[in-house]
């Protein structure tokens, strides 16, 4: 393994901050790094049946190692499992393992666990702390960070959920060399995110580097935690989404709409949907004035150098009309008092809210986008 110093990156929320450690071999390191915050030498693992086979069994080795004894639960893969009956399954398996308020429950894979495991350990006895261990490059840049956790309803994703922060995040960069080369690239959709909608520099450093990432793990080191300390700025300055925190949504707007419309199924993963609904993002910034026509391009060209999805044409099979997509973005959560909240952008990474679009322009977009 190449000697690489991990980078830390302090998220600063007074008595709720802390440390995201970004860096290779965590999961090994993981019993040292997490044993300080233990008041006994305990813990409880949530995790999915793919990631499970994958790391469940070097976490534990670790974690033993530092004399702490662990249990799991293994809840099934995939979107379905951000429901009631799985929210539930966990923390009555929670309580049965008798995990009690100083305790200290891990988070073993990607959004969808991060999320229900921190909803759990949210509302389990009032609260209790969680670690978040990322295995996805979407958990490690976005959702492991800023304490947002919940499930899904049948009336839309995240709809239920809490403000819960983790004590602790280990980016394991090693175990992204297990996803499939898409879960990645989806992955990646909300590290371009980032420089679009506040870091031009660092877009630029992505239009060079982005190739080379998934082979070079410093590259993909430093994508990681630029990725991450931009989140935790964001999440320091506006931790319930007040104002600034809405500037993370770049894109989602529309990839919410795209992913309704796809039945949230393998057609469209969420962060292609992102990738996707930050090219549109631009491309409504450029037709109403807002930036430089050639920004929509350069979007547009990288996320194609990366070989991702870049329009709505790239999602395969039938996908309703522009009104009925439309008609979805009413549903956002971003709504507010009936009037669809966009993030748009002056240039790149320089984005702002805007609820001031034309109907006839958002549907000129969708149309050009087909
Ligand atoms: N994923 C967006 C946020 O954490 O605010």
């Amino acid at each position: 393994m190449t000697p690489l110093a991990e980078t830390r990156v302090h998220v600063a929320l007074g008595d709720r901050a802390y440390d995201v450690l970004i860096g290779r071999g965590l999961i090994g390191r993981a019993g040292d790094l997490i044993a300080p915050l233990l008041r006994r030498p305990r813990v409880a693992i949530l995790t999915d049946e793919t990631v499970a086979g994958l790391h469940l069994a070097p976490l534990q080795a670790a974690l033993s190692a530092a004399g702490i004894t662990s249990s799991a639960l293994t809840l099934p893969a995939g979107e379905a499992t951000k429901s009631w009956d799985h929210l539930g399954r966990a923390v009555n398996w929670l309580l049965a393992e008798k995990i009690e308020r100083r305790d200290v429950v891990i988070a073993l894979g990607g959004g969808v666990i991060g999320d229900l495991a921190g909803f759990a350990a949210a509302i389990l006895r009032r609260g209790v702390r969680f670690v978040q261990l990322p295995t996805s490059l979407l958990a490690q840049v976005d959702s492991s960070v800023g304490g947002k956790t919940g499930i899904n309803s049948p009336h839309g994703k995240n709809l239920i959920g809490a403000f819960h922060q983790p004590s602790l995040v280990l980016a394991d960069i090693d175990v992204l060399a297990s996803l499939p080369p898409r879960d990645f690239l989806a992955g990646y959709g909300e590290v371009v995110k980032y420089g679009l909608l506040g870091d031009a520099a660092f877009f630029e450093w992505l239009e060079a580097n982005g190739p080379a990432l998934r082979d070079d793990p410093a590259l993909l080191q430093h994508a990681v935690a630029h990725s991450v300390a931009m989140k935790a700025g964001i999440v320091e300055r506006d931790e319930t989404e007040q104002g600034e925190r809405a500037l993370l949504n770049l894109g989602h707007t529309f990839c919410h709409a795209l992913e309704s419309a796809t039945g949230y199924s393998a057609r469209l993963l969420h962060g292609e949907g992102v990738a996707i609904g930050c090219a549109l993002a631009f491309d409504l910034s450029a037709r109403m004035g807002l930036c430089p026509q050639e920004d929509p391009s350069r979007v547009a060209a990288h996320l194609s150098a990366m070989g991702m999805k870049a329009r709505i044409a790239d999602i395969a099979g039938d996908l309703p009309d522009d009104a009925a997509l439309i008609a979805l973005m009413g549903q956002d959560k971003k709504v507010v008092d009936g009037r669809l909240r966009f993030v748009l952008a002056r240039g790149i990474g320089q984005a702002f809210v805007s609820d001031d679009v034309q109907r006839t322009d958002l549907a000129a977009v969708l149309a050009a986008s087909r």
